[in-house]
């Protein structure tokens, strides 16, 4: 028999709940917001930061989403073996080994360097096919992927005699999340002299972008024929002050159950290192998550979770595959009690944000943390 038609290993109760209504309804609130010409390309790479990507292009596709933004290669073949038919533009661009399985899924490659063009040439003409129009990547101020301005006249020159089609122009910005618009504008301005070379060139008309989520929302004249938001469609925005520009909802929950109770008397030392002694005679319980799973260590001290709707701290180290806390103060705490670490219980939220603070990171880096033991599951 093969192992495909084994039952599926049931797992621990550690799991990450991603609705897809909540995904749906932050598409249709971004495009409420949005210039009404703006199209939406889905950023969905890094398996839609942490929040399962076929679940979630499944909801964008059906929300019917103009785009989905991907890092690699690899991430676009995935989505289109699961049924995806939805446009795939590979972000980071596709490496030369790729190139033939990825034409032959119609992905399309972002490009950011004249090497790239003539194996691009050599693998549509290997398909018999024609050359894929590409999307063109310009540094214009983020010091990362793209040509710079100064090799974009070369670039072009080289892309119009081999007869590559180019879809768009395109940019990524530095400093939108820190809402430090004269930066912006200036890489704008960068990507403008950029888009002026393709057409004084008589490349036919192609499209723009370069706004991610706080650039979407609060720089109208970042929002070309394309945006490429991510975090938006999560639920989240990058900065607080953006929070009332566009209604989100949180798609994710990370939620677990308590697997063991124990009474200790007041001095007990918790977890490596004793970092948390117990003031009172106290009750401590066992959760089946830990750093390994993107719960992580360095939150020890500063992070709660929700049990029986009441907000309690995380006592001692969190180790790699278990976390203690306290719940003295939730004496109604069981065995098997369903416990938050990211969402809604009762009255109370335990956020993102709280646990990127406590972690001294962002929201991003959180959610593409949660590890590949904790199963993505959709929900309503
Ligand atoms: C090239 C590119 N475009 C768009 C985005 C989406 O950014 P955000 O999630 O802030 O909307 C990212 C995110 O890292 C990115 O790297």
């Amino acid at each position: 028999m093969s192992s495909d038609l084994r039952p599926a290993v049931p797992v621990r109760p550690t799991r990450a709940l991603v609705s897809a209504s909540a995904i749906a309804h932050n598409l249709a609130e971004l495009r409420r917001v949005l210039p009404r010409a703006t199209s939406i390309i889905g950023v969905v790479k890094a398996d839609a930061y942490g929040h399962g990507a076929v679940l979630v292009a499944r909801a964008l596709a059906a929300a019917r989403v103009d785009w989905l933004g991907v890092a690699v290669a690899e991430e676009g073949i995935a989505l289109r073996e699961a049924g995806i038919q939805t446009p795939i533009l590979v972000l980071d661009g596709i490496f030369e080994p790729q190139l033939d399985l990825a034409l032959q899924e119609r992905l399309t490659p972002v490009v950011f360097s004249e090497a790239q063009l003539a194996p691009l040439a050599a693998a549509a003409a290997r398909r018999g096919g024609r050359i894929p129009a590409v999307h063109v990547k310009i540094d214009t101020g983020m010091g990362r992927l793209g040509l710079l301005p100064g090799e974009v006249g070369g670039f072009a020159a080289l892309a119009r005699s081999m007869g590559i089609p180019v879809a768009a122009v395109m940019s990524h910005l530095a400093n939108a999340d820190t809402g430090d618009e004269e930066t912006s504008r200036a890489q704008m301005a960068r990507l403008d002299a950029a888009v002026k070379v393709f057409r004084d060139l008589g490349f036919p008309p192609f499209e723009q972008h370069l706004a991610n989520t706080a650039a979407a929302l609060e720089m109208p004249e970042a929002c070309r024929a394309l945006v490429r938001p991510g975090l938006a469609l999560y639920g989240h925005v990058p900065a607080p002050r953006l929070a009332d520009k566009v209604r989100l909802r949180p798609a994710l929950s990370w939620v677990t159950e308590i697997l063991q109770i124990k009474r200790v008397p007041a001095g007990y030392p918790v977890s490596y290192g004793g970092l948390y002694r117990t003031a009172r005679p106290s009750s401590l319980a066992v959760l089946p998550v830990g750093y390994a799973d993107g719960y992580r260590r360095s939150m020890t001290g500063r992070i709660a979770v929700l049990v029986r709707g009441r907000r309690v701290p995380v006592a001692g180290a969190i180790t790699m595959d278990l976390t203690i806390i306290d719940v003295t103060d939730a004496p109604a705490a069981r065995v098997g009690d369903p416990v938050v670490l990211i969402g809604r219980q009762g009255e109370d939220e335990i956020t993102v944000q709280e646990l990127a603070a406590a972690a001294g990171t962002i929201p991003y880096e959180i959610f593409c943390g949660i590890g590949p033991r904790v199963p993505r599951v959709g929900v309503p």
